[in-house]
């Protein structure tokens, strides 16, 4: 393990091949608004596209009645779901083996669900027009608190689906019962504490929409569109539709973030393509903010009871959980379909203990369907937030420090590879250091000196500390596969006769810099330099099949795959090379950009030479064919988990109760870094969604249903003013089995910051006997917290 800190590192490294600093590819055209996002895409004729949604959570229908819309001016076509029915298309899969209504036939399950949709000339006429659509409702009661979903009597939401009689959803367990139940009776000291991890949105700055262009002369459907998995669309496009592969190109251009909003296939989508095929004329949808936070996928929404076990002195022997899973009207969740709690299962943390075990159930309630990896991997910012608080609840309880407790429960460097009391097989890590570091940079006995002193002049200053492990890279395939596809990335790369490359992705990147990053990976590996090394991906038809980009898995996966494609062209440059210096393969040396013959660096050819040799003229060695390119799909052998060590160092307003995020210390290891200015990019942004997570955002209803998370006047998102300087390190252990030893990075800030905050607040309100208060951390909440009467959300 390596480690140093970021702050004596300068921008000066601007390598010609490989890894290192590297200002963006993309920044001329992001930094100059020159991106090319899906609403930027003008086609002739084109028409849009405008949804009605149900304004209550709960209702049957009725009736509707389009004929006022379809006369008012400019409205080309009206739809409803009993029109889609007729077709067959009135219910879509979703990604977790369940169907969602594309537009609603019988009943509209939550508040913001698709209802109908007009088709005009321009978006104002199409807006105009919704307002002329009359829809009869017959309210019906609505399941709200997921803690009520199952009592009898509650109104049953799911009719659709044959003999459903209650709203449960499914049941998951892992881990030993009966084991955890022994190690917890014969425990010196248990905890247990309930927990909410609140309804939270993904909140792209850029919105879901598509331009839908089916051309009915060649049969082709094109479909620009906002999604983070382009393969992966366009097969269920197929299979829904019923229309081949090779007729469906989909793709996703720049795009404007993503964090796992932009996994799923939501109606508006399908409502294009019909209504594209149903008009003969391209048609464009884009909603508007508040269409996506109340109705596209939300994330978290999990009521949890952590229950921690340990001796006296502060060995940790097991963890348990009970967990009651919030999914919304549909279950929308993005997760390989073996996991339908996600990777929730790596609740036991970075330490070694005896045993674990966590039941799930979840239940459909009148709320938006999701339930999406909001910048983590599958449910593990949930599990990381449990493990990081009990502990923090069972140093509370033995009086012992956080950090000391932490370090003294660690899994130890020489126990890896070390499978979880789960079964999760954790590849590599080295988490002493990272912790001691992360301790070293805050001044953390300096630290608790200050809030000492501070404590008895009556201030509140806390401090947080977040430890975590996250498991990032789906698949392998033969765990791991969405709807039957397995979590396996293509790469293809070509090198043409300049010495010029292009290489070819199946992931799609929503701004973390892949055009940069993937081309200083072929870099390394080729000697070509980035900048003439040209990064394609977000087009099916141009690009090979994979999974897509959430998760943290382009590294781990795709990555890997372009390293791997890279060393095949590389092993047949080497063979070419041997050619035009006659000499064998076995005397070739490589030097990043040339092979040279062994002893004598003289005799040497670069890597351009031999592009050039491999389509030129003169005669290659023998059984070897002409062009330089390779293809590839790389299914991992394991996920890579990435670790780090957060502290949080907050000030309480104790008369406003107002939190102040005064220092934060983020120490990161993600194994070998590609881009260190990429990965301080994408700590900073996850920590800055930490706060808001933590202290500000969440997606409430009323008991009615209304969502009261619908517009950013509610739905609060940090600002640069809300968050401090972020202060970031970084360790480096390998993952053994990627190819490069580079683990993901990009959720996990977002994954271990909310827990360091929230340490921090309860660790400010010790004085108040506080021991745990619920997210997000409004002045409102902390108030009660002070005057004991902290509530759940
Ligand atoms: O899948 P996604 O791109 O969201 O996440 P990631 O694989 O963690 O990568 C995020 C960005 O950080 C990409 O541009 C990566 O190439 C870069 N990165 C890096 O430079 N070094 C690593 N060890 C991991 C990621």
């Amino acid at each position: 393990t390596v480690h140093e800190r970021v702050d004596t590192f300068h921008d000066n490294d601007q390598k010609p091949v490989g890894y290192g600093r590297m200002l963006r590819k993309e920044d001329p055209r992001f930094l100059r608004g020159r991106g090319r996002y899906v609403d930027d895409v003008q086609l002739p004729g084109m028409l849009h596209l405008a949804i009605l949604r149900s304004p209550v959570a709960h209702a049957r229908i009725v009736s509707i009645d389009t004929s006022a819309a379809e006369a008012s001016p400019g409205v080309k076509a009206v739809v409803t779901g009993a029109m889609l029915a007729q077709q067959n298309l009135a219910w879509m899969p979703t990604l977790s083996n369940d169907v969602q209504a594309v537009l609603a036939t019988d009943k509209v399950r939550f508040q913001g669900q698709e209802v109908a949709f007009v088709v005009a000339e321009d978006r104002y006429a199409a807006r105009d027009a919704l307002e002329l659509i009359d829809v009869e409702y017959d309210v019906l009661d609505p399941v709200i608190d997921a803690r009520r979903a199952l009592e009898p009597g509650a109104p049953l939401i799911r009719d659709d689906l044959d003999g459903k009689t209650n709203n449960h959803c499914f049941d998951w367990e892992t881990g030993d019962e009966a084991a955890t139940e022994a190690v917890f009776a014969r425990a010196d000291v248990v905890v247990s504490q309930d927990l909410v991890y609140p309804r939270v949105h993904p909140a792209p700055m850029e919105t879901c929409g598509a331009v839908a262009d089916y051309d009915a002369v060649d049969g082709k459907l094109r479909l620009w569109s906002t999604t983070q998995a382009p393969h992966a669309h366009r097969t269920l496009y197929a299979i829904v539709a019923g229309l081949p592969e090779h007729k469906i190109q989909v793709i996703s251009p720049d795009i404007g973030g993503g964090f796992g909003n932009k996994v799923p296939i939501y109606p508006g989508y399908v409502c294009a393509i019909v209504a594209s095929i149903v008009t003969g004329k391209p048609v464009k949808w884009m909603e508007d903010r508040s269409e996506n936070l109340i109705s596209t996928g939300f994330a978290r929404d999990y009521i949890m009871r952590g229950e921690i076990a340990a001796t006296r002195d502060g060995r940790i022997l097991g963890i348990r959980t009970n967990v009651l899973a919030d999914h919304g009207a549909f279950n929308g969740t993005a997760a390989p379909v073996k996991y339908p709690a996600g990777f929730f299962g790596v609740f036991t943390g970075s330490y070694d203990i005896e045993a674990a075990y966590c039941k799930m159930t979840a239940v459909y309630t009148n709320k938006a369907p999701g339930g999406v990896a909001y910048a983590c991997s599958f449910r593990i910012t949930e599990a990381v937030y449990l493990v990081e608080r009990i502990v923090d609840c069972l140093a509370d309880e033995l009086g012992m420090d956080p950090a000391e407790l932490r370090l003294k429960n660690f899994i130890r460097p020489e126990q890896f590879p070390y499978t979880t009391k789960t079964g999760w097989v954790y590849d590599s890590g080295n988490y002493e250091p990272t912790m001691r570091l992360a301790m070293e940079m805050a001044g953390y006995d300096e630290l608790r000196r200050e809030q000492a002193e501070k404590r008895a002049r009556g201030e509140l200053m806390g401090v947080g500390i977040a430890f975590f492990t996250e498991a990032v890279g789906a698949g392998p395939r033969k765990n791991m596969d969405i709807l039957g596809l397995g979590m396996a990335d293509g790469c293809e790369l070509r090198v043409h006769p300049t010495g010029k490359a292009v290489v070819r992705l199946s992931v799609q990147s929503q701004g973390q810099g892949h055009e940069t990053t993937f081309a200083q990976i072929v870099a390394e590996e080729i000697g070509i330099p980035p900048a003439d090394i040209e990064v394609l991906h977000g087009d099916t038809d141009n690009t090979p099949f994979g999974l897509g980009t959430y998760g943290s898995r382009s590294t781990p996966v795709s990555g890997a795959a372009a390293a791997l494609v890279a060393r095949k062209v590389r092993d047949k440059a080497r063979i070419i090379a041997s050619g035009m210096l006659e000499v064998s393969v076995a005397d070739l040396e490589w030097d990043k950009g040339a092979f040279h013959v062994a002893g004598d660096p003289g005799r040497s050819v670069t890597i351009q030479d031999i592009a050039l040799r491999a389509h030129g003229a003169g005669d290659l060695p023998e059984g070897i064919e002409g062009g330089l390119e390779a293809q590839i799909c790389y299914n991992p052998s394991n996920l890579t988990y990435p670790h780090g060590a957060y502290i949080c160092v907050v000030d309480i307003d104790p008369g406003t109760a107002q939190v102040k995020v005064r220092r934060f210390i983020a120490v990161d290891d993600c194994g070998t870094r590609i881009n260190p200015m990429i990965i301080e990019g994408q700590v900073h942004g996850g920590l800055t969604d930490g706060v808001g997570m933590a202290l500000m955002e969440m997606i409430a209803f009323d008991e009615d249903g209304n969502c009261l998370g619908a517009s950013l006047m509610d739905y609060l998102i940090p600002t640069s003013l809300e968050v401090p300087d972020w202060e970031t390190g970084f360790t480096v252990t390998p993952s053994p089995h990627h190819p490069i030893g580079a683990k993901g990075v990009g959720e996990s800030a977002t994954v271990g910051s909310p827990p360091a905050i929230v340490n921090a607040v309860v660790d400010a309100l010790q004085p108040f006997g506080v021991r745990h208060a619920d997210m997000p951390l409004t002045p409102s909440r902390v108030w009660d917290a002070m005057r004991g009467q902290a509530r759940p959300p």
